[in-house]
């Protein structure tokens, strides 16, 4: 016999309306899942929506044989802005397959190899910046870290310059932020209100992004270059198996599209800068490793599958940054079989057309698969320790067919800026008892969380 679903108990005909908060709803679900574990629901204006917050049964919402992503909610209302590019496209979109194949030797490993220098010296010019501030700064890392996270996807990418990490911040940064805010937002209020009071914001925001990738298709036009990046795939490839190609608005839809996703690196960045921070025995470590490796020479991309230390680094702080916050699933639909859908050897049941949302605060804090799930230990993101995890603590880079394309650039950038970071400058806490809060709308990052910073003492 399944058990029901553990649930707050929630209004008469309201629901479970105050358990979340529209403007930072992923944080509501991290505390929910803190107080109700592996698996929890909430009713809304009579609907109900399932969150999974365990390891194990994470796992199981990944058997592709069974689960599929949920395109629905925010992801659909994202479409106003980027129609059916890799992200927003529905399970049987054909789109969806005609673009994955053009962009994907794009963001290959053996690809990303030709980027590292464009990356590293991209880095070195915020890192010059930070040492050239003087003693009594004031850092947001975040900030700094978005403009160098468009700098250089704009740059490997699609091969233009915005010399964006000083001065005004691009209007891109502005847009993302209002059209992934409004997307998140627009699914929980009546469409005629979203209609009345904030189509617009909508609309101006996607008009910003959409100018962003035409702006950049058009500089490529002027400037021909025999540069072998994704905007060149995007405009001249032929997808291997339909021999299609994408019109210049689909094109577009992935420009914007990239750099919504990679957005997700500084969020993860900032958090590992705080917990860094937390953790100095850490940073002395790193620094033997870096110091051992690279030493007093150029920093090279040989360097960097020897930075063992550094990527466990990198993905400890994937683990409690959830940076990422979670992603969708449903069931795969049979038209022949409306039964319930039983999870976990059937101790619950959902059903069958059920979304799911995995919430990764509870996923990758699981008590059941760490120890000590709060401590910050890069040694179990390494070598067997990191071997013997569970595949469902792992999912940081969602799942399966629609796992992060850009997963290797975003593991490339990563590495390059911590450790630059770490190699190059010391931080200071600005607030030492600053403790993590986080907002956030397709990914999350601290709130209020700012940093001296200064050349790496000698
Ligand atoms: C730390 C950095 C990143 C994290 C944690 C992350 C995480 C994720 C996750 C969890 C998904 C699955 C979403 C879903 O199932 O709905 C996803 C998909 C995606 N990400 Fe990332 N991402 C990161 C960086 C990037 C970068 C750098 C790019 C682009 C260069 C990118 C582009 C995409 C795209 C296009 C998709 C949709 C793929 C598809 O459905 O075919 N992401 N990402």
């Amino acid at each position: 016999m399944s058990q029901p679903i553990p649930q707050p108990p929630g209004l008469p005909l309201l629901g479970n309306v105050k358990d979340i908060d529209p403007s930072n709803t992923w944080w509501s679900l991290k505390k929910l899942s803190e107080k109700y574990g592996e698996i929890f629901q909430i009713k809304v204006l009579g609907k109900t929506l399932v969150f999974v917050a365990g390891a194990a049964l994470a796992e199981e919402l990944c058997d592709e044989k069974r689960f599929r992503k949920f395109v629905g909610g925010p992801i659909v209302e994202i479409r106003y802005a980027v129609h059916d590019s890799l992200f927003t496209a529905f399970d049987d979109e054909a789109s969806w397959g005609v673009h994955h194949r053009i962009i994907a030797p794009k963001l290959s490993t053996s690809a990303l190899a030709d980027h590292f220098i464009e990356m590293r010296d991209i880095t070195n010019e915020l890192m010059e910046q930070w040492k050239g501030l003087g003693a009594d700064n004031k850092i947001a890392p975040l900030g700094d870290l978005n403009r160098l996270n468009l700098e250089i996807t704009t740059y490997t990418l699609f091969g233009k310059r915005l010399n964006n990490l000083t001065g005004p911040a691009h209007p891109a940064l502005k847009g993302m932020e209002d059209a992934t805010s409004e997307a998140i937002k627009r699914p929980t209020r009546p469409s005629f209100l979203n209609w009345l009071f904030y189509g617009g914001k909508f609309k101006s925001a996607t008009k910003t992004l959409r100018a962003f990738g035409a702006e950049v298709v058009q500089y490529r036009k002027d400037n021909p270059t025999d540069r072998r990046d994704m905007l060149d795939a995007l405009l001249t490839a032929k997808d291997p198996e339909t021999g299609k190609s994408l019109t210049e608005s689909q094109v577009i839809d992935e420009i914007v599209t990239m750099p919504i996703g990679s957005s997700t690196a500084p969020c993860l960045l900032a958090t590992a800068i705080l917990l860094l921070l937390q953790n100095p025995e850490v940073v002395t470590k790193a620094r033997e490793e870096l110091d051992a490796v690279i030493g007093d020479g150029e920093f090279k991309y040989e360097h960097l599958s020897q930075l063992k230390y550094i990527e466990g680094i990198m993905r400890e702080s994937l683990r409690l940054s959830f940076a990422a916050p979670g992603f969708n699933i449903e069931p795969i639909p049979n038209k022949d079989d409306k039964s319930p859908v039983l999870l976990g050897g059937g101790k619950y049941q959902i059903a069958h057309n059920q979304a799911v949302i995995i919430v990764l605060a509870g996923v990758n804090r699981d008590p059941e698969v760490f120890d000590e799930p709060l401590a910050f230990r890069p040694e179990r993101m390494m070598g067997e320790s990191f071997d013997r995890l569970p595949a469902g603590v792992k999912k940081w880079f969602g799942n399966g067919k629609r796992e992060c394309i850009g997963k290797h650039w975003a593991v490339q950038f990563n590495m390059v800026v911590l450790a630059k970071m770490i190699k190059d400058v010391d931080f200071e806490a600005v607030n030492p008892d600053y403790k993590l809060v986080q907002d956030g709308w397709f990914n999350v990052r601290p709130i209020d969380f700012y940093a001296k910073v200064k050349p790496r003492a000698v």
